[in-house]
């Protein structure tokens, strides 16, 4: 049955039963491990998109397999009506890891902004009063695809059909700290900032800017909240990137790597800020779910086991120096950015679609950001070969593709 769905099938599905909301890629993966994804004709590849960031310690880990079955053996769901084990022992985890002391569950990025927001305006209404209900984000930012997430999302052409939008919402430009400092006011209730933007464009932020968003905050009263669904759980080096720069923010929305592949969710806060979430307030069937937290408390085992964030932070540097030195040796790249294994390359005048499509071909998974950004966010176990494996490859195209338009046409 499993196998008569192969590729054929999978376009002819995308045709007649799906709402068109995804241009997929003309590939059916049908198994994963490690950093390798396999096809349903059992062509080989190598992932760097890592399920859009989520499969922080590769495909198929042995520990996680373990950990799901186990777990899915014994109670898949019960919700949050009573208590769940692996979702306690997560909680206590994530608190001892963190600047937080209280978390809330749910399944997905956008779950989390939306949690957080609402708990920054509720907080804020209890101890300041209810005019302070504004959010001030970045211009290019992505929080998340539901109605407050995406109001807060910088970037107006993805919210524009679906207007009208909840209230609230200000967008200032990123790394801009003057900017910010006029925006931020006595109607402010969070700013709510990405360290480093991903689905933007994989913009980091400047140290001064973080530092400056924080005593803003300090300075006038608002709360900094952090989105590091992207850039959480190791991806840039540090087991969360606001630890490269040296500041606390009030809360933190975590997502994609945490349960390694699972839906999982999560807003950390301090424990003052927590106080404004009291029963009745949120909730969620499935946010926290047995499986996903068993899940992730493997995530968490695996990344100390094996030094993934210690990985990646290695590998992430080798790999930056690699494309940097493209850079100089080939045309065609007009800027290398990111930091550990969240990188990205802007194109000079190549199709990154085209790219990711000729790197398919060549049994590279790479991601684009529109038409000229390259992204790549691979399981933190990637090795400098397989970066030298892809670096070539792309060397490849842009010598080839560049001025002949066989990549760019
Ligand atoms: C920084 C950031 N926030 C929020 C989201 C939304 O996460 P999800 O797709 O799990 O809702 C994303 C997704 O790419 C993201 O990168």
């Amino acid at each position: 049955m499993n196998s008569e769905y192969d590729l054929k099938r999978a376009l002819k599905a995308e045709e007649l039963y799906f709402m068109h909301t995804y241009n997929r890629l003309p590939v059916l993966f049908v198994r994963g491990f490690g950093t390798r994804l396999w096809d349903d004709d059992g062509r080989e590849y190598v992932d760097f998109v890592s399920g859009l960031g989520a499969c922080i310690a590769g495909h198929c880990h042995g520990e996680i397999i373990a950990a799901v079955a186990r777990q899915s053996s014994q109670l898949i769901h019960v919700s949050n009506l009573y208590h769940i084990r692996p979702q306690g022992e997560l909680a206590e985890m994530l608190v001892r890891s963190t600047f937080a002391d209280r978390v809330f569950f749910c399944n997905s990025g956008t779950e989390a902004n939306e949690a957080a927001i609402k708990l920054a305006r509720k907080y804020m209404r209890e101890v300041r009063g209810e005019d302070r209900y504004k959010v001030v984000s970045a211009m290019r930012s992505f929080h998340g695809r539901t109605y407050g997430s995406l109001a807060a999302t910088g970037q107006p052409e993805k919210a524009h059909p679906f207007r009208p939008l909840p209230e609230g919402f200000v967008h200032v430009p990123f790394n801009d700290a003057e900017a910010l400092g006029e925006a931020v006011d006595e109607s402010t209730c969070a700013v709510l900032l990405e360290p480093i933007q991903g689905e933007g464009g994989v913009y980091v932020a400047d140290p001064s800017y973080l530092k400056r968003a924080r005593e803003l905050c300090e300075e006038r009263g608002a709360l900094l909240i952090l989105d590091e669904v992207q850039t959480g759980m190791g991806r840039t080096g540090a087991l969360f990137a606001h630890q490269h720069y040296g500041i606390l923010p009030d809360v933190m929305t975590v997502a994609k790597g945490l349960a390694g592949g699972l839906p999982l969710g999560a807003v950390l806060a301090t424990e003052e800020v927590a106080r404004g979430f009291q029963p009745g307030d949120h909730g969620s069937t499935f946010g926290g779910n047995p499986v996903a937290c068993a899940a992730a408390l493997a995530v968490l085992t695996v990344l100390q086991e094996e030094q993934l964030v210690e990985n990646a932070a290695r590998v992430g540097g080798y790999f930056r120096e690699r494309l940097l030195r493209l850079q100089e040796e080939v045309p065609g790249i007009v800027e290398v950015r990111g930091l550990g294994l969240m990188l990205a390359v802007e194109l000079e005048s190549l199709d990154a679609g085209n790219v990711v499509r000729e790197c398919l071909k060549r049994g590279y998974v790479v991601n684009n950001i529109g038409q000229r950004i390259l992204r790549f966010l691979p399981p933190l176990n990637v090795s400098t070969r397989e970066v030298d494996g892809l670096v070539e490859v792309l060397a490849e195209l842009l010598r080839g593709g560049y001025g002949e338009g066989k990549v760019g046409e």
